[in-house]
């Protein structure tokens, strides 16, 4: 993937491990959830945070969605949730983002939910599963500039904790 610095999954078993990777973390440094189509239940990306300090009151977040879902809106409501469980539940108040500057929809996407470009780029700040290195921009929201309040209930998604089956 272009701008993932993890390959794609190539099995179901691949999945599940990654999947449990995840569940067993501490949700003082990462948690990530499923998004899924509120009516089928079908799953169609994920939202995280990691490299979360509770002391500094910040985390960083990741997101993806199926490409047949792009600009459809449903991720920027995904994402609005997981920004406001941060800033309600979890003390945070400052949310960042590191986004390779060729990375125009995820820069135009972060730009638009209110995050401000604060610096870089950051040479060489992640590797690809194929081995490119990626500069990064550093983007941040900080809780006194989100203005949302509670997370639509029309939308058509859910965010879920990640489980596996088993
Ligand atoms: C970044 C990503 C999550 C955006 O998802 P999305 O489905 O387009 O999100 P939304 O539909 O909620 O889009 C909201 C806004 O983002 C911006 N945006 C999204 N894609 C864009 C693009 N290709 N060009 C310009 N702006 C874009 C627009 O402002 C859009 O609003 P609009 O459709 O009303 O113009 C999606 O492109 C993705 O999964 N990319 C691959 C994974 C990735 O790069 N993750 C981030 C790593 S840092």
């Amino acid at each position: 993937m272009r701008y993932w610095n993890t390959p794609p999954c190539i099995d179901v078993e691949e999945v599940e491990i990654n999947i449990r990777r995840s569940i067993s973390a501490s949700s003082d440094i990462h948690a990530a959830w499923s998004v899924v189509l509120k009516e089928s239940g079908k799953p169609i990306g994920f939202v995280n945070y990691h490299h979360r300090e509770i002391r500094n009151r910040r985390l960083e977040i990741g997101y993806i969605i199926d490409r047949s879902l792009w600009r459809t809106g449903l991720m920027s409501e995904a994402v609005g949730s997981l920004i406001d469980h941060c800033f309600k539940n979890l003390d945070v108040y400052r949310i960042e983002a590191t986004v390779n500057p060729d990375n125009v929809a995820s820069l135009s996407f972060l730009k638009r939910l209110g995050f401000t470009l604060e610096s870089g780029p950051m040479r060489a700040r992640m590797w690809t599963s194929d081995g490119r290195k990626l500069d990064a921009l550093m983007l941040a929201l900080l809780e006194p500039d989100w203005p949302r309040g509670a997370p639509s209930t029309t939308s058509k998604m859910l965010i879920t904790p990640m489980t596996t089956a088993n």
